[in-house]
């Protein structure tokens, strides 16, 4: 069995605090625990009163060294288990397996065992595996559990697909423990000071909305709220990058060590963009734009009348294809929001705007696209594509941006 170590990661002298909730794949608990222990992680696990019916706490206290903790206090001397004090104790919080029924508790709050509360008070990331027979894990209730989750920061390790404890077979076994080890690890190494890869690059980043005026009091505009380019912008400055995010009008706080122009329309964005990729090594067109613009904006109120009201559209200038044309070795990387034929739309805007990769989300997507704090996406190059699963907007702006990474610094 390969080591978390031998993948790069060292967690000397990290917490992680394992969370065992009642499932068949508790088992696989044990060699997560022995994964941790070995590259040199404190392991201190806790149980539901139902996961000891799935795995010993005997097995579990032999792996980890340290006595299991499964209830508020412990009945024969009294003493209490502070799940405050576990919570600030550990560097990661992951439960693993994580039934159906506790992510619908972690997701509504309730507070009934030591795992439960524990999480309630977890100031580190949290992590889960979720485990369970395929009808219940692909359950609407579920599904809108785990975005709830996803929403607040929570990370998902997807289960796989394959043969279940019911004899079905389907989507729902919990990842496998190198799988897990291998995700907490990356997180670790994430979550200390992000490393300066990026510095020295400039990028501009484009988020939000345009808003193209019908009158000076109507307008054109669409659903993007800016986060998804905001967390993307905020990513690229953590690494080290000098961002410039070119955004439309949106309610959120720009991100540390960000630019900021502000712009309105579509023909004010290109503008604003077309000028600062003189100077960029990349851009990222994150930004949802108006095609189409009113002809020309009235000056005051429009009136209404009886009749019906025609506005001419005219075509706005195309940002990305322009700065596709002109980007010579530099990097561009383009976002596609589709509603059908999403692979298809996607692969044609990848070629047509000479973009290196594009980021492809589906509004068929639950948790996907506008406004939410999650999102869906594949990511498709000339040579294939790649599809994650539903993610925070800050997660999904960390896998692009170790794309983007990949490419600036090969
Ligand atoms: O802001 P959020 O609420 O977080 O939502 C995020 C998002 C859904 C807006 C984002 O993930 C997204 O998909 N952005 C692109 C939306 C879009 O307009 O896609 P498109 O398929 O119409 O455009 C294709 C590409 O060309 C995009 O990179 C777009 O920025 C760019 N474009 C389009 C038109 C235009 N005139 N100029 C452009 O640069």
């Amino acid at each position: 069995m390969t080591s978390p170590t031998a993948a790069g990661h060292d967690l000397a002298g990290r917490h992680i605090l394992l969370g065992i909730t009642g499932s068949i794949a508790a088992y696989k608990a044990a060699m997560l625990c022995r994964l941790w222990k070995t590259a040199g992680a404190e392991v201190q696990v806790v149980m539901t009163p139902l996961a000891k019916q799935f795995i010993t706490p005997l097995t579990m206290a032999t792996l980890s060294k340290r006595p299991i903790l499964v209830e508020f206090f412990d009945p024969e001397n009294g003493a209490w288990n502070s799940h405050v004090s576990l919570g600030e104790w550990a560097d990661c919080y992951v439960i693993a397996p994580a039934t159906a029924n506790t992510l619908a508790k972690m997701a509504t709050g309730v507070a009934d065992n030591l795992l439960l509360t524990t999480y309630l008070s977890a100031r580190c990331p949290v992590v889960v595996a979720p485990a369970m027979d395929l009808d219940m894990y692909a359950h609407e209730a579920t599904q809108q559990n785990l975005r709830t989750l996803a929403a607040r920061g929570v990370r998902i390790v997807e289960p796989g697909e394959g043969e279940l404890a019911s004899g079905l077979s389907g989507k729902g076994r919990m990842a496998e423990p190198q799988q897990i080890a291998e995700y907490v690890g990356r997180l670790l190494g994430e979550t200390d000071e992000k490393k300066k890869t990026l510095a020295g690059k400039r990028m501009i980043v484009t988020a939000g909305a345009t808003i193209e005026a019908i009158d000076p009091v109507r307008f054109i505009s669409n659903h993007s709220s800016g986060k998804m380019g905001y967390a993307i912008a905020g990513e690229l400055a953590a690494r080290g990058a000098e961002v410039t995010l070119v955004s439309g009008r949106t309610a959120l706080p720009t991100p540390p060590g960000v630019e900021r122009v502000d712009v309105l329309s579509a023909a004010e964005m290109y503008e604003a963009t077309v000028k600062a990729f003189d100077r960029a090594d990349g851009a990222v067109m994150c930004a949802a734009v108006a095609d189409y613009t009113p002809e020309s904006a009235s000056e005051t109120k429009l009136k209404k009348g009886d009749g019906e009201l025609f506005i001419r559209l005219r075509r706005t200038q195309d940002i990305a294809a322009e700065l596709g044309a002109r980007k010579g070795g530099r990097l561009l990387v383009g976002f596609a929001l589709e509603t059908n034929d999403e692979k298809a739309h996607a692969q044609s805007k990848l070629r047509r705007k000479n973009f290196d990769f594009i980021v492809l989300n589906s509004l068929r997507d639950a948790g996907a696209g506008f406004r939410g704090d999650t999102n869906k996406v594949t990511l498709i190059d000339h040579a294939g594509s790649e599809e994650l699963p539903l993610m925070s907007k800050r997660e999904v702006a960390e896998r692009i941006v170790d794309r983007i990474e990949g490419l600036l610094t090969r």
